[in-house]
């Protein structure tokens, strides 16, 4: 059976362009990256942590298309102030990596609010939750009370009905106007 991750790349094998722009919000080890530099023409990938971008740049050394940003995704106005086509969030922890430096409720938020208002009608929106972790679940809700009120995106659910399996939404935007 395939795993989260892996259908979601599957998604965007099938619907990314090769003229779409597209943010990575967490960079971690950079596998989301790597296929959205694959598929289109430009990324821009952000992480708090130097040891993530440093992972991520190894994995994606023959790619000349991605912009690695080491800052928080809640100062994303400061380096996107155009329209993009796609936008992905992998929440959490870097595997591997230090479990207490990981996103949270309110900045997570704040991302999702900025970065949404520059994904182009047709574009993507994907978040990816987990809510093995503490804190994990209430994130999970505060991502799920915030879709409640994006009336102008189609979503999909990807479920295992499994707690500590992740949980993703790919969604994909109708129009400009949310209400
Ligand atoms: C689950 S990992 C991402 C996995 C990644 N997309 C991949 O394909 O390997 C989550 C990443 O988010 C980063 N992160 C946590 N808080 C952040 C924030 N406020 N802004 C940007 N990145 C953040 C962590 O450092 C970690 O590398």
């Amino acid at each position: 059976m395939r795993n989260t991750n892996e259908l979601i790349h599957d998604y965007l094998k099938e619907h990314v362009q090769d003229d779409w722009i597209c943010v990575d919000m967490t960079c971690g080890h950079g596998f989301d990256t790597l296929e959205l530099a694959k598929l289109s023409k430009k990324v821009f990938s952000f992480d708090i942590q130097q040891q993530a971008i440093d992972s991520a740049k190894e994995k994606t050394k023959p790619f000349n298309n991605i912009d690695y940003i080491l800052d928080d995704h809640q100062h994303v106005n400061n380096y996107i102030d155009f329209f993009i086509h796609c936008a992905i969030f992998n929440l959490g922890y870097l595997p591997n990596g230090n479990k207490k430096i990981k996103t949270n409720s309110e900045s997570t938020l704040i991302a999702l609010s900025k970065i949404n208002r520059w994904i182009r009608v047709n574009g993507l929106l994907i978040i990816t939750c987990y809510r093995g972790h503490p804190g994990g679940i209430n994130e999970y809700n505060t991502v799920l009370e915030w879709l409640n009120h994006q009336l102008n995106y189609d979503i999909t659910t990807l479920d295992y009905g499994n707690k500590t399996a992740p949980i993703a939404f790919i969604c994909r935007k109708k129009s400009f106007d949310s209400r």
